[in-house]
């Protein structure tokens, strides 16, 4: 499913990101750990976006789904939250971003493990047409790439 491909390759994109402003923090390179975290903020924004307006949307109709979507989504905004406020020249803004990252897989594997795999077994084509149009407008100018 071409969606859930892009999906997976924007967690790729975000937690290579991360990972290298994890690094960088500890080599203590905070200029360049601050562009990374940036990056990282950008890609989960439209990745987020997308999710929560198409995929988590037409999923949560269904009461079982929804209950493994709702934390999903706190989890989104709390990250989104604390990337647009972390101070990582302080240890407690290191030490969160390191937490943050490390729950990020976590999040990624429910998704990938979890949610995913079921929404290939549940949606309808109507369904996977809303979601893959919440996709685009999540990212406008692209396009998914087919085959
Ligand atoms: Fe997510
Ligand atoms: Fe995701």
């Amino acid at each position: 499913m071409p969606l859930l491909r892009d999906y997976i390759a924007e967690h790729e994109r975000a937690t290579n990101f991360g990972g290298e402003a994890v690094r960088a923090i500890d080599r203590g390179d905070l200029r360049r750990a601050r562009h990374l975290l940036g990056e990282t903020a950008t890609e989960l924004a439209s990745h987020w976006q997308g999710e929560e307006t198409g995929l988590f949307r037409v999923m949560a109709r269904e009461e079982m789904f929804a209950e493994h979507i709702a934390p999903l989504m706190r989890e989104h905004h709390e990250l989104a939250e604390l990337l647009a406020t972390v101070d990582i020249s302080k240890p407690e803004g290191q030490q969160a971003i390191r937490t943050a990252m490390s729950d990020l897989y976590e999040h990624i594997s429910k998704e990938e493990d979890g949610l995913f795999p079921a929404s290939l077994t549940s949606l309808s084509g109507d369904e996977w047409d809303a979601a893959m149009d919440a996709w685009h407008e999540a990212h406008q100018g692209r396009r998914i790439i087919q085959g």
